[in-house]
This record gives structure tokens, sequence and C-alpha cells, in this order.
């Protein structure tokens, strides 16, 4: 319930008799100063975008439009709710007539967004390269699926089957199983559990729509050319490190 003092309702209402006869009604509040307890940093909502790391008019087969469109209003705009669901988690937290359905709805939309900041980053950061797989993961590659030609089909089968809808595709080193898998995910939140992303090929009909329409095969096959694989390779260090 908000509480008002009766000296704000008197300095606020007209200095007429009438109105300081109204206030003399009203139950005596004392203001008192606002004490707000600093967030947890769970409910903080300090995410930021982080920029691009290529330059995206360098790409090949993907315009820079889309991809500024892509990192301005799909990316940065997860970023913006993710902070502003964090936010009004804690404020939510505070009523305790607020429905637990009623938080879970909030719950999911963290999760949501969530899981689109995490994968765009993953993204962003593996594209900008020259499509050429070397290295630790490519070795890797070839120990999984026997040869590069036949994990790559595989990607693209997996990428072309989300086509048209939403989705990811993820070769992910699994951190459970040890394994080496191309993951199919339907949305945001739709990942192996203990999957690590190593590349992360993003199949929302709004990365690749500006450029090639409801053609995903061509959007697949431009993605593959600009693949960075050095990133992909520090990934391959990086979930070593943990093993
Ligand atoms: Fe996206």
């Amino acid at each position: 319930m908000t509480t008002i003092s009766r000296r704000k309702v008197i300095s606020t209402l007209a200095t007429s008799s009438a109105s300081l006869a109204l206030a003399s009604f009203l139950p005596v509040v004392e203001a008192s100063p606002q004490t707000t307890a600093p967030l947890a940093k769970a409910f903080q909502g300090q995410h930021t975008p982080k920029p691009l790391p290529f330059d995206p008019a360098k790409l090949k087969g993907l315009s820079e439009k889309l991809i500024r469109s892509h990192w301005e209003n799909n990316y940065s705009g997860a970023v913006k709710a993710l902070n502003t669901i964090e936010q009004r988690l804690a404020a939510m937290l505070t009523d305790k007539d607020l429905p637990p359905y009623i938080y879970g709805d909030l719950k999911r939309e963290e999760l949501v967004r969530t899981g689109s900041v995490v994968l765009h980053e993953n993204y962003f950061a593996n594209l900008g390269g020259d499509g050429k797989a070397s290295g630790k993961v490519l070795d890797l590659i070839k120990q999984w699926f026997g040869s590069y030609e036949q994990w790559e089909a595989e990607f693209k089968k997996t990428a072309n089957a989300l086509g048209g809808g939403s989705g990811w595709t993820i070769l992910s080193y699994n951190q459970h199983t040890s394994e080496v898998h191309n993951y199919w995910a339907w949305d945001h939140m739709h990942n192996a559990p203990m999957g690590y992303p190593l590349l992360v090929l993003d199949m929302y009909e709004h990365a690749y729509h500006m450029d090639y329409g409801a053609a995903a095969a061509k959007y697949i096959d431009a993605f593959m050319q600009n693949v960075n694989w050095d990133e992909v390779n520090r990934r391959v260090e990086a979930v070593g490190s943990r093993r």
C-alpha cells in the first residue's frame, strides 16, 4: 500500500480550509528516507553487448546490412531484455502476494534471453575467418566423424533441417559424455546438457532472410566460407583445460 505523509499532502493541496480539513483525516505517516539495499549480482541487469569482432563489410556472401541488423536488433535486443528481466525479477521478489506461476513466466524469459545472448556471442565470434578448418578442431572432427567432409555434410544437413523456422546448429564438446557431436537446437533454450559450444550457426530466419529469402541452404554455404576456425580452436583449448 502506498503511504504518504500528512505534511506532503498539506503542501501539495491548495491552502484552502477545506483542503486542510481533508488532510487532517489522513493517517499520519512520517516521511522517512528511502532505504534501498543494493541489488544482488544476479539481479543487477548490467550486461552489455559485445562489439562485432570483425568488419561486417568484409564477409563473403553475408551483407553488412544483414549482419548489422542481426547484431543490433536480435542480439543487442536480447541483452537489453535480459537486463530488464533481471531487474524486474528483483522487484517481483519483494511482492509476497505474487503467485509463483507469474514469477515463473519471467524466469522462462530469463532462460530464453540468456540462451540468445550466449549463442549469439558465440555465433558472431566464430565469424570473420577464411572458412578453412585447421588445428586441433580438425583433428577432433576427423576423430569423431571420420573426415572433414563427412562432418560438414552432417553439420549442413542438421542446419538445413532447421531451415524456414528457428534454432541453432552447434558443434559441441559434451563435457559429460566426452563426445563431439553436431547438436540440433530448436530454440535458445534447447541445448544438449553439458554441451560446450565449439562452432555455432544461427538458423533463425532473421540470420539470413534479408540476403537469401527462404534459401537457407545458400546461407549455410555462405556461413561456412566465413568460419573463424582460430576462434573454434581457442574454444577447443578452453574446454580442454576444464577436462
Ligand atoms: Fe540470431
